[in-house]
């Protein structure tokens, strides 16, 4: 045969192939490439197998994406208990299929008796521990109000139906993961000291994978929450419980807290990295504005060219990190309280002069970068659940108790742990909290203040169209894996699946060193780096990303971060 018409059979095999493959693929509602791994009607990607199996069910029913994340936010309460809440709060970003956007701010507030030096001592030092461990970490939980609030909007399928896969998983119990019998077992000594008695997180001899978790309090719970909505929560039996637990402990939070307590609709930000549009969370995230701030600092330089963690990439990325955290410290705080000048922040010649300083021929060092000023302006553990339904509305959420279990406190009788959010406040200004980052006024405490965050729930178009849905937990990286993962798609071609098990690395102003997981540098990119001074510190897993990409053809692609048990389903 002549070349010429070996290869008009090669396009005409490849042709009838994919007509097979897009025939039968539709038939099944899946794919048949990419072994069943892509589908046509819908995609849930979150943290724990049967959280996503809740989320997939209630898609196949019929149910939006908002009434499957609500479904599986639920659920991520009883099997991801070091994260998934109803003790905690969130933040979610909603593109309708018509393209219509919205968030939900269901972020803790501070109690009405919390005050900015509350974590003091009589020297004004930061005492240590008290804004994670005890009664007084707690803000006052959004979790529930968010989830009505966002059924209320957005919600087709009943309420009722939507809470009981996570009642029967806390009544009947479900099978632990390796991972998770390990994070529950690494916990005892706490749990133990801080719950007097008995509670369903303890196991005598530890637990092991296989075992059965039975929470028949939490259960009791949601079935309160299944029959009175919003009034299950924050008030009668589980709001006299919380309050209970609070007085047993110096804890601030009184019913007239939870009774004034509202999630608040907040509008998105949004904004544009070359040919995509990217849909994020306002303030009190300091996540959606840090993230733009380093997609634009980035955008002009032939990332593609360079490629995936290589030496100018790397050193690029650091250099924008360090420059946007300096300016979170100072300008990121709770909207409904302080001025954030988040226009002045976004506008591409303000980020043009933040990177004007930098240079390639060495790391500009953290003490020469101050926030930013500009004219006219005085002055582990969390989760994210990823959905798309079969009209294409997708729903980014991340949700929180901050620390791992939160402040370790199981709300006597209601069975459920108690975030520890508060440390999210600036307690001092200068002094770091848990994940390192400091603050200042902006993100110091005042009563009924939404503490700042990093999560950073994502929806991206492309061309106008939904393209990705993403978000991660992590604490101060979660910006900077959003990031990355974001440009491990639209600059380096990887899969939804590649971009998210990429190894990750985050540098975030101070300290000063690049932390980086296991292999993401090899050791020429490691040498070249430090040669010019950055400091590259190893580090375990950074962030669990969740996402949802859909391909040019219409499929969904998940992306199942393999650090953790997360799981992606879809039909
Ligand atoms: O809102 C925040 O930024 C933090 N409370 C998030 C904590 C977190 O991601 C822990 N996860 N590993």
């Amino acid at each position: 045969m002549r070349k010429s018409s070996v290869k008009r059979s090669i396009r005409l095999f490849w042709f009838v192939g994919a007509i097979i493959s897009l025939l039968t693929g539709c038939t099944k509602g899946q794919l048949g490439k990419n072994n069943g791994q892509e589908f046509r009607n819908g995609m849930v990607v979150c943290a724990y197998p049967e959280a996503a199996k809740a989320g997939l069910e209630v898609l196949q029913k019929g149910g939006t994406a908002v009434d499957a994340a609500i479904a599986v936010q639920f659920a991520l309460a009883v099997t991801h208990p070091a994260a998934g809440n109803i003790g905690g709060g969130g933040f979610m970003v909603y593109r309708s299929a018509k393209g219509e956007t919205n968030t939900l701010d269901y972020r803790e507030m501070a109690p009405a008796a919390a005050s900015a030096n509350m974590y003091l001592d009589s020297a004004g030092n930061v005492i240590a521990d008290k804004s994670l461990h005890t009664h007084q970490a707690s803000g006052v939980p959004g979790s529930v109000d968010g989830l009505v609030e966002a059924h209320k909007k957005y919600g087709k399928l009943k309420w009722e139906d939507l809470v009981q896969p996570a009642i029967n998983l806390a009544k009947n119990g479900f099978p632990l993961t390796e991972k998770l019998a390990a994070n529950l077992n690494a916990m005892q000594q706490n749990f133990k000291k801080l719950n007097p008695g008995k509670n369903y997180y303890l196991k005598e001899g530890g637990w092991k994978a296989g075992d059965r978790m039975i929470q028949a309090d939490l259960g009791a719970t949601l079935e309160l929450i299944r029959d009175h909505g919003r009034a299950g929560f924050y008030e009668g039996k589980v709001a006299d419980e919380l309050v209970a637990e609070m007085q047993s402990g110096n804890g601030l939070i009184t019913k007239a807290d939870l009774k004034n307590y509202h999630a608040v609709w907040r509008k998105a930000i949004t904004g544009n990295y070359k040919e995509y549009k990217v849909i994020t969370m306002p303030p009190p995230s300091s996540g959606g504005i840090a993230l733009l701030q380093l997609l634009r600092s980035v955008e002009k330089y032939p990332l593609k060219r360079w490629g995936y963690n290589q030496d100018s990439t790397v050193q690029l990325m650091v250099e924008a990190e360090r420059r946007v955290y300096a300016d979170r410290s100072k300008y990121l705080g709770d909207p409904d309280f302080y001025k954030v000048p988040a226009d002045s922040l976004l506008q591409p010649k303000y980020t043009d002069k933040r990177m004007k300083t930098f240079t390639w021929a060495k790391a500009t060092p953290s003490s020469a970068v101050r926030p930013g000023s500009f004219v006219g302006y005085e002055s582990d553990q969390t989760t994210h659940l990823t959905v798309v339904d079969k009209d294409g509305n997708a729903v980014s959420i991340t949700t929180t108790l901050n620390g791992s279990f939160g402040s370790g406190i199981v709300v006597k009788g209601a069975g459920f742990l108690l975030n520890n959010e508060m440390d999210d406040f600036s307690a001092k200004p200068g002094t770091p909290n848990m994940y390192g980052l400091i603050g200042g006024k902006a993100n110091a405490i005042q009563p009924g203040k939404r503490m700042l965050s990093s999560m950073t729930p994502a929806i991206l178009e492309k061309n106008g169209k939904l393209f990705m849905v993403l978000g991660t937990p992590g604490g101060s990286t979660i910006i900077t894996s959003v990031f990355q993962t974001i440009l491990n798609v639209v600059e380096f071609d990887q899969t939804m699946q590649q971009a998210v098990t990429s190894k990750r690395f985050h540098h975030q102003w101070l300290p000063d060193d690049v932390e980086v997981e296991k292999d993401a540098l090899d050791s020429t990119t490691t040498q070249k780096l430090q040669q010019k001074g950055y400091k590259i510190s190893p580090h375990g897993p950074i962030g669990r990303v969740d996402a949802i990409l859909k391909t040019k053809w219409g499929y969904y692609q998940g992306g199942a971060d393999p650090r953790g048990d997360d799981t992606k389903l879809g039909w």
